[in-house]
C-alpha cells in the first residue's frame, strides 16, 4: 500500500474498509484501561455481506464504531475507501459513506411522523426539500415501507421502527451500512422483517453490509463471517468455513447455528450432507429434496429426522 501526498492511500479499489492493526482503549473509570480491540485487521470488500459475531465484550461494537470514525483507533489504521477516520479532514466523508444502525430503535426514532424522521440527516446536511421528498420515499420503499410517511413512528411495531432507522440511513445515500445487533430487541416477526429488509439492500442495492450479530443464524446468511474473541478477530471466512469448526467455536463459547449442529450429528451418523448446509430452514430443504429419497431410510428414521427438525426450528426462535 503506497501512501500519497495527498494522505488518501492508493489501495485495492475492492477493498471499502481496511483495518490495519487496531488497537482500541477505553479510559478507565477506576484502574487500568480497557483494552477492547487488540492489532485487530479486517478488510471489508465493496458489496459483500460481512457478519461480525463474537462473545459479550469481545470487541464488537467498538469495532463497528471505528469503522465510521465514532471511535478513533489508539493505534493502527481504519481507512474508508482510502481515507483514514483518524483525519478530521475525512471524517464528515466517512461518515456519509458509512452509515450506523443500533440496537434500539426507540434511541434513533427523531421526529414524530416517518418522513419527518427519514429526512432528518438530509435536512442536517442541507441537501434541497424536493431532493429530500424524493430521497424518502426511495428509502422508504428499499425497506418496504412504502406510504407510511405520515405514520407516527412511536406508534410501529419494533421491526417497522427498525426499518424507518434503517431508511433514515439510507437517505443519505450510503454506500455501506454497519448494524449493530439491529434485531436483538425484537420479536421473530420484526427480526425476519428486518433481515429480509437488509438483505435486499445487499443483494438487490448492491450497499455493502456489515452486521454485527449474536444469532448465529443470521450470521449463516453472510457472505463472510468475522469472529471476535477478547478484542481480536480470531477466524474468518465463509460461513460454512467458519461454522464447521464446531470446537474452535465451543472453545470461545459460540456454538454453530442448530441447522450445522444437527448436520453435523447426521453427518457423523453416516448420513452426507454438504457444509453448506447451516440453518434449520436449510437443512429442512435439504432433507426435502435430497436426503429422504436419496437414502430411503426406514420409516422410524424418515419421522425421526422431521421431528427433530421441527424440534429445532422452534428452538431457534425460542433460545435465541
Ligand atoms: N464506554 C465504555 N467504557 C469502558 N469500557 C467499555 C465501554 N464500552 C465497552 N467497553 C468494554 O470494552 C470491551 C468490548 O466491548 P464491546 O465492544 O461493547 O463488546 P461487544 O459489542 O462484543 O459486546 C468490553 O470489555 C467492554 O466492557
Ligand atoms: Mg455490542
Amino acid at each position: 500500500m503506497t501512501v500519497c501526498t495527498s494522505g488518501i492511500e492508493a489501495a485495492d479499489p475492492d477493498v471499502l474498509i481496511d483495518v490495519h492493526d487496531v488497537t482500541f482503549e477505553y479510559p478507565a473509570v477506576q484502574g487500568s484501561r480497557v483494552r477492547a480491540l487488540e492489532s485487530v485487521s479486517l478488510r471489508i470488500m465493496r458489496g459483500e455481506y460481512l457478519a461480525i459475531i463474537g462473545p459479550n465484550g469481545s470487541g464488537k461494537s467498538t469495532l463497528a464504531k471505528c469503522l465510521n470514525a465514532l471511535l478513533i483507533p489508539d493505534s493502527g489504521t481504519v481507512t474508508v475507501a482510502g481515507m483514514s477516520t483518524s483525519n478530521p479532514g475525512h471524517v464528515w466523508a466517512i461518515r456519509q459513506m458509512v452509515g450506523m444502525v443500533f440496537q434500539n430503535p426507540d434511541n434513533q426514532l427523531v421526529a414524530t411522523t416517518v418522513e419527518e424522521d427519514v429526512a432528518f440527516g438530509p435536512e442536517n446536511i442541507g441537501v434541497p426539500t424536493q431532493e429530500i421528498r424524493q430521497r424518502v420515499k426511495e428509502a422508504l420503499r428499499s425497506v418496504g415501507l412504502e406510504g407510511m410517511e405520515n405514520r407516527a413512528p412511536h406508534r410501529l411495531s419494533g421491526g417497522q421502527k427498525q426499518r424507518v432507522a434503517i431508511a433514515g440511513i439510507l437517505a443519505m445515500r450510503p454506500e455501506c451500512i454497519v448494524l449493530d445487533e439491529p434485531t436483538a430487541m425484537l420479536d421473530p416477526v420484526g427480526r425476519r422483517e428486518v433481515l429480509e429488509a437488509v438483505r435486499r439492500l445487499n443483494r438487490v442495492e448492491g450497499k455493502t453490509v456489515v452486521h454485527v450479530t449474536h444469532f448465529m443464524s443470521e450470521a449463516a446468511a453472510a457472505d463472510r463471517v468475522a469472529v471476535m474473541a477478547a478484542g481480536k478477530v480470531v477466524m474468518q471466512g465463509a460461513p460454512s468455513e467458519v461454522f464447521s469448526q464446531a470446537e474452535r467455536l465451543q472453545q470461545i463459547d459460540l456454538d454453530a447455528p442448530i441447522g450445522a449442529r444437527i448436520a453435523e450429528e447426521l453427518r457423523k451418523s453416516g448420513i452426507s450432507i454438504p457444509l453448506h448446509v447451516l440453518t434449520v430452514d436449510d437443512l429442512a430443504d435439504y432433507i426435502s429434496a435430497n436426503a429422504l429419497t436419496a437414502h430411503r431410510p426406514s420409516a422410524n428414521r424418515a419421522t425421526e429426522l422431521s421431528t427433530n427438525t421441527a424440534t429445532a426450528r422452534r428452538s431457534d426462535v425460542y433460545r435465541h
